[in-house]
């Protein structure tokens, strides 16, 4: 008993990381890399937002952003297989539960992002804005049911 309190002691600090959270020890890290995943595309997603709110609106960068987000539409969710409900998740309960609700979510969310690869084509800024708050509205919505 003494040696597993000692243990335990030794190496819980080890499996926080810097802010505190569970570190993720999981085969693959399918949490790690859902979430390096979703940071890929806010890296993305922002900067249009950032320009079509306070400029200057670059039609051609718009346009390169919003390709390259089309790239990253499908790189979260091979990393939420069955089993990948652990900390540090932040998914809600309900991603497990409701799996068609998700789905649906998620398909809104390409469609999405399809649709804004295409309008930036145009260099239109109304038309853009537009399509881009369509796909924010997808992020906020799948956020509220499923994301803590
Ligand atoms: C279909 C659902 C869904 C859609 C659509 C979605 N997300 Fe998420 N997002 C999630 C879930 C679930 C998590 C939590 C993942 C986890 O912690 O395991 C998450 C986490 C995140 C995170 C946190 C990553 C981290 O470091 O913990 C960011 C940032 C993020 N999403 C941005 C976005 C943006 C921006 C959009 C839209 C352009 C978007 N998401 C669309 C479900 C979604």
């Amino acid at each position: 008993m003494r040696h597993k309190i000692r243990f335990f002691a030794f190496f819980l600090p080890l499996l926080l990381t810097a802010c505190g959270e569970p570190a993720d020890t999981h085969p693959g890290q399918p949490v790690t890399q859902r979430r390096m995943a979703f940071k890929e595309i806010i890296n993305h997603f922002e900067p249009m937002g950032v320009q079509l709110r306070r400029g200057p609106f670059d039609a051609t960068k718009f346009l390169t952003l919003a390709r390259q987000l089309d790239q990253l539409k499908e790189t979260p969710w091979s990393h939420f297989g069955a089993d990948t409900n652990y900390p540090p998740t932040k998914a809600k309960a309900a991603l497990w539960k409701e799996p068609e609700k998700f789905e649906a979510s998620r398909q809104e969310f390409i469609k999405a992002v399809s649709a804004l690869a295409v309008v930036a084509e145009s260099g239109d800024k109304k038309q853009i804005a537009t399509s881009y708050e369509t796909l924010h509205e997808t992020c906020r919505s799948c956020h509220e049911a499923f994301k803590e």
